[in-house]
């Protein structure tokens, strides 16, 4: 008998949430913090020592049935606090996924991995784009329907969309996350622009040119122009907030840190969750998120994607 230990890292997304749901472009990086699976085979399936239930345990459940997975007992440990826009479902998602392909004795495929990943985040969210997937997956920097040029991974279709996912250089720069401490469930703020792209044209209008910022975004980052970046992630934060995602605690925080920095915005679904600031001063940064209540870390960038071990009893 062993145990399967796998981990996959959290991300944050630079530029391009919400539109990248309606194949937009974004870009995301993985962060140093992680989330581990231990499965071990068991008569009695279970999720941190409960019975697993089906209609709970969405992600995972979607993710045996994708495996014909015999039952197996789950212990997870987490880094990534849940509902902090920092891609913790996504990440637990990569890494049962590639444990549990890992106890079957199946190949370790980054995509079919990745494929997964985001198929557990389109059923507990209702919708979803493969980009939090992706990044937890393969790590380091990744495009989703960036300009040609970069380093392909993976193309996934679902319904009329299709992402093109590609690695890209982790920037030197230096980011800080400021968590609100407000966990915000993603699916939530998912259906809230759904419903309001569905009655208005200027909702469309707004991620349209969400993705356009990202597309700038992207160009900035291949160049290492950090103001050019820290603008555009500015203004994405003002898309944001008119589409409707942002909230009070957010705009204070990304105010605070806007001072000590070349941009700051909302990353993640919103509601609450996470913002991230650029700048080359994280200390004033840390101080001013921390004085407006909000919890602030430097983020190591360059993160390495799903990593399994296989542990003999
Ligand atoms: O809040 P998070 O970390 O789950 O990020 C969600 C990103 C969205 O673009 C809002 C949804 C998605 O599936 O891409």
């Amino acid at each position: 008998m062993s145990d399967i230990v796998a981990s996959a890292p959290g991300k944050f997304i630079v530029l391009g949430e919400h539109a990248v749901v309606y194949g937009k472009p974004a870009v995301a990086l993985a962060v140093d913090r992680r989330f581990t699976c231990r499965v071990r085979r068991s008569s009695r399936p279970n999720v941190n020592g409960r019975p697993f239930e089906r209609g709970v345990h969405l992600h995972l459940d979607t993710i045996i049935g994708r495996n014909s997975c015999p039952p197996v007992s789950l212990e997870t440990e987490s880094e990534i606090p849940s509902g902090s826009g920092l891609g913790s479902s996504a990440a637990m998602s990569s890494a049962f996924s590639a444990a549990v392909r890992a106890l079957c004795g199946r190949e370790l495929d980054e995509r079919e991995i990745a494929v997964d990943a985001f198929e557990a985040e389109y059923a507990a969210q209702g919708r979803a784009s493969p980009m939090d997937a992706s990044a937890s997956t393969h790590g380091g920097g990744v495009v989703v329907n960036g300009p040609r040029g970069d380093r392909p991974l993976w193309s996934i279709s679902k319904n009329s969309n299709t992402w093109d996912v590609s690695e890209t250089d982790v920037p030197e720069m230096t980011f800080v996350v400021g968590y609100t401490g407000i966990k915000a469930p993603t699916g939530p703020q998912v259906e809230k622009v759904r419903k309001y792209r569905a009655k208005s044209r200027f909702a469309a209008e707004i991620l349209d040119e969400i993705g356009q910022t990202a597309l700038e975004g992207i160009g900035a980052l291949d160049c290492n122009d950090v103001e050019g970046l820290g603008r555009l992630m500015t203004h994405d934060h003002k898309l944001l907030s008119i589409l409707g995602v942002s909230c009070k605690e957010l705009n204070k925080l990304v105010n605070a840190a806007e001072r000590h920095s070349y941009g700051a915005k909302l990353t993640g679904s919103g509601g609450g969750g996470s913002m991230v600031a650029l700048t080359d001063d994280p200390e004033a940064v840390c101080k001013a998120i921390a004085l407006r209540g909000g919890q602030p870390f430097v983020v190591r960038t360059g993160e390495e994607g799903v990593r399994v071990s296989e542990i003999l009893q």
